[in-house]
């Protein structure tokens, strides 16, 4: 269970496929925008309504500022290992060099909540801003078809489609272009300073009262009617109050993902030691700039309990101010906006079991590839997969899913990096996160909070998709493992090795 990949072996396989011999022009500013465009996305535009409505109240701005703490540490420990391993294949690749071969595959298991899930999560709000969108011209899409059974429908068409054009595309081969990102991630931002430009001064007071709506539970907490794990077990947990806030972390949580994506840009970097760190906290600065106000207005020009249910709570909130004929070209740029998310998310899944399947841990047939050299039998089976959850559940459950299988990885790589620093203490490291152990276990304790106030069946869900991988680790992977096969190999050819 701890065959280990060599730090040298990875860039040597990176160098082989090509991949060493990236250009590196990335500037730092060129990570920021990078990381900006793979960030914004469904968690701001909606899970932020929800998030306020179900357990925060206005307070989901501490709620972002909460989470970006958390991310913020963690993504110190990513940009050491980014800057030292910098291959594709992300947390996974990282953990298969520091912490061995079972962790690896726990990891990558686990990334398929990061991307495969966060890509239906993005796609099923896409549809929810689609809808309005084609309502702008008197087109509506019956209610069963946009939403999955849980939410009296039948099934979620528009989330299926965009998923199916985006998985296509990705088969034939499309080059991430940084000029197209760079403007996506221009009108990304522009939509979220028109909004809070616009909305600012449309801003009512009262909606700000009370800024941290009361939780009954608490009360009884604090008088002594209720003990911490009686409340912590019970439905009060999470609904408003401090409690609600930290929940609410854990939702918006989800609006930070994707900033790992700067990770994997790491040997296209042309300063890794500066542009890594630069890369991946800038475009976290940037977005906790952007998100706060942005919640602040959004709860400052509808009461937090209206969004309750409403996936599309910025079109709701722009109503309020006097702007409404901007409404149409507001949701046509969050429905591009969201495209690029989802193309990082589908791409870094496919790229992460593309990995896992040259390693032997999965199926050959993960990474084989198309004339196009894409990992296309990968994105087909993704699409179908993604498609499911896409179509039939709602937004915020995959969200919750999609937050604790995120934040379960950012807490083993804190951990890898300490890890690391005690068995490797010598290797060349471009860039070294500041003040371990304090980082690292300061992430870990954010996240760890994070996910502890997600609710409880997140934590049943995640451990069935653990136990899943677990099973397919022993009966599969683990006999079919390139290096551990390499190694038996060498052993028996020399019994003294
Ligand atoms: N952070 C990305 C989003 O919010 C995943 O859509």
């Amino acid at each position: 269970m701890l065959f280990k990949k060599s730090i040298p072996t990875l860039i040597a396989e990176a160098a082989e496929s090509g991949e060493g011999t990236l250009k590196r022009t990335l500037t730092s500013s060129g990570l920021v925008a990078l990381g900006v465009g793979a960030i914004i996305g469904a968690g701001l535009f909606s899970l932020t309504g929800i998030a306020a409505a179900e357990n925060a109240g206005p307070a989901v701005t501490i709620s972002f500022i909460i989470a970006a703490t958390g991310c913020a540490f963690a993504g110190l420990c990513y940009a050491e290992f980014a800057a030292m391993i910098p291959v594709a294949g992300s947390a996974y690749t990282y953990s298969y060099a520091t912490m061995g071969e079972f962790v690896a595959w726990v990891i990558g298991w686990d990334l398929v909540l990061e991307y495969a899930l966060g890509a239906a999560t993005v796609a099923s709000s896409w549809s929810q801003y689609f809808e309005q969108f084609l309502s702008e011209f008197g087109i509506h899409i019956p209610h069963a078809f946009l939403h999955g059974p849980w939410e009296g429908g039948i099934v979620n068409i528009p989330a299926i489609i965009i998923v199916c054009l985006l998985s296509l595309l990705l088969m034939r081969g499309t080059q991430e272009s940084s000029f197209v990102n760079n403007i996506l991630v221009i009108v990304k931002v522009a939509v979220v300073l028109i909004f809070i430009a616009l909305g600012w001064s449309f801003i009512n007071p009262a909606n700000h009262v009370p800024f941290i709506p009361a939780n009954e539970g608490e009360q009884m907490l604090k008088s002594g009617e209720l003990g911490f794990f009686e409340f912590f077990r019970s439905d009060y947990f999470g609904q408003y109050g401090i409690s609600g806030i930290m929940r609410g972390a854990g939702v918006v949580f989800f609006a930070f993902i994707g900033f790992d994506a700067v990770s994997t840009a790491a040997q296209e970097a042309k300063n890794p030691q500066k542009g890594m760190p630069i890369g991946i906290i800038g475009s976290l600065i940037v977005c906790t700039v952007l998100y706060v106000l942005f919640s602040f207005v959004m709860t400052g020009l509808e009461n937090y309990q209206a969004f309750a249910g409403d996936a599309k709570p910025v079109a709701t909130a722009f109503a309020k101010t006097g702007y409404t004929f901007l409404n149409t070209a507001l949701i046509v740029a969050i429905l591009t906006g969201y495209t690029s998310v989802m193309l990082v998310m589908l791409l870094g899944q496919s790229r992460v079991f593309y990995t896992m399947s040259k390693d032997g841990l999965l199926p050959k047939f993960f990474s084989d590839l198309s004339k196009r050299q894409t990992p296309w039998k990968t994105n087909a089976i993704f699409m179908v997969f993604i498609s499911i959850f896409a179509g039939f559940v709602p937004v915020a459950e995959l969200g919750h899913m999609v937050s604790i299988g995120t934040l379960f990885a950012f807490t083993l790589v804190c951990i890898g990096v300490m890890v690391l620093r005690k068995t490797n203490p010598n290797a060349a490291r471009p860039f070294r996160t500041p003040l371990v152990p304090l980082v690292p276990i300061l992430g870990i304790v954010v996240c760890i909070a994070m996910m502890a106030s997600l609710p409880v069946e997140s934590w049943e869900r995640l451990a069935i998709w653990m136990a899943v991988g677990i099973v397919i680790y022993f009966s599969y992977s683990r006999y079919h493992s390139k290096i551990r096969l390499a190694e038996k190999a060498k052993q028996s050819q020399d019994p003294t090795a």
